[in-house]
């Protein structure tokens, strides 16, 4: 497993190769959820590259970038193991250089859901992960559903822009209680760890009544609304239910549609969601 800290490193390990290239772009303290992304690329590609980069600019001002957790000796051992072939680990100097004023800005799919509750988020997302694209060059691209606004921001700029990859979701990877993992759940007491599994609680209610032929999405939003107000622990920021494309509010659910909250656990933001089929 070669470690490119630089972007020359990194070049100079995808040049090598001529094969298929799959990528999973990370923020590190890896967990199954990020190994599952990692198992995928490695079956599908012939070279398999991780970054493991605290992106500064997709943090708000108050948000948790200095604090966020990191461990790289213990994500370079879970990538080893996963058979990674480069592992890239590249400074926010090299990233960001002082006079770098260039931004991509994915529109209307960002003005919902998470965009509206973490301004300027999706536009560090969107630049970092199109700078990646560009220094790592890859086939294919893995992200995981569990960040589901995140893909279809990932997607359209992939179409948008004509980026030469593909772009791949994976399925959600959660607890045995339905927790999904989240690198972030590490911020959890343990009273708040019982409490965080809330969010599943939700999700799978609105499945469960949307199984039995409730077509109100109001009244699934309702329910899933006082499921989560009865943890005294929780605090809801949001709870969609919405188109899976555009992420627009729907009314009557007539086709696929996405169950999706953000809750703050103590001061934990936790989000998760979950396809209606
Ligand atoms: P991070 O939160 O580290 O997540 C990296 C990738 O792992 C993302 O595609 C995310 O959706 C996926 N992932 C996280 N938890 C998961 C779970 N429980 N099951 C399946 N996949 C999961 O997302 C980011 O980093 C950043 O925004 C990034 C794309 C790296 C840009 O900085």
């Amino acid at each position: 497993m070669k470690i490119a800290n630089t972007f020359a490193q990194m070049k100079a390990a995808r040049a090598k190769s001529p094969g298929l290239v799959g990528f999973v772009a990370t923020m590190g303290y890896l967990h199954e959820g990020h190994l599952s992304l990692v198992k995928l690329a490695r079956a599908e590609n012939s070279l398999v590259v991780v970054s493991i980069f605290v992106n500064p600019t997709q943090f708000g001002p108050s948000e948790d970038f200095k604090s966020y957790p990191r461990d790289t000796e213990r994500d370079l051992a879970m990538l080893k193991k996963e058979k990674t072939d480069v592992v890239f680990m590249p400074s926010v100097e090299e990233m960001y250089p002082p006079r770098s004023n260039s931004w991509v800005v994915v529109e209307k799919v960002t003005d919902r859901l998470e965009g509206s509750f973490r301004p300027g988020h999706f536009k560090g997302v969107a630049t970092v992960v199109a700078k990646l694209f560009n220094i790592v060059e890859p086939t294919n691209a893995y992200f995981g559903q569990k960040d589901a606004q995140q893909v279809l921001v990932i997607k359209k700029m992939v179409a948008d822009l004509n980026m030469n990859l593909k772009v791949i979701a994976a399925p959600t990877v959660r607890e045995s209680d339905g927790l999904a993992m989240s690198s972030r759940n590490v911020y959890l007491n343990p009273q708040e760890r019982r409490a965080a599994t809330v969010l599943f609680k939700a999700l799978k209610l609105a499945k469960t009544l949307r199984g039995k032929g409730e077509s109100s999405a109001e009244m699934l939003r309702q329910k899933m609304t006082s499921l989560i107000s009865g943890e005294p622990l929780a605090k809801i920021e949001y709870v969609s239910i919405a188109d899976p494309e555009t992420l627009e509010e729907i009314t009557t659910i007539d086709r696929p549609a996405l169950a999706s909250m953000a809750v703050r656990i103590g001061k934990t933001r936790l989000i998760d969601n979950i396809l209606l089929e």
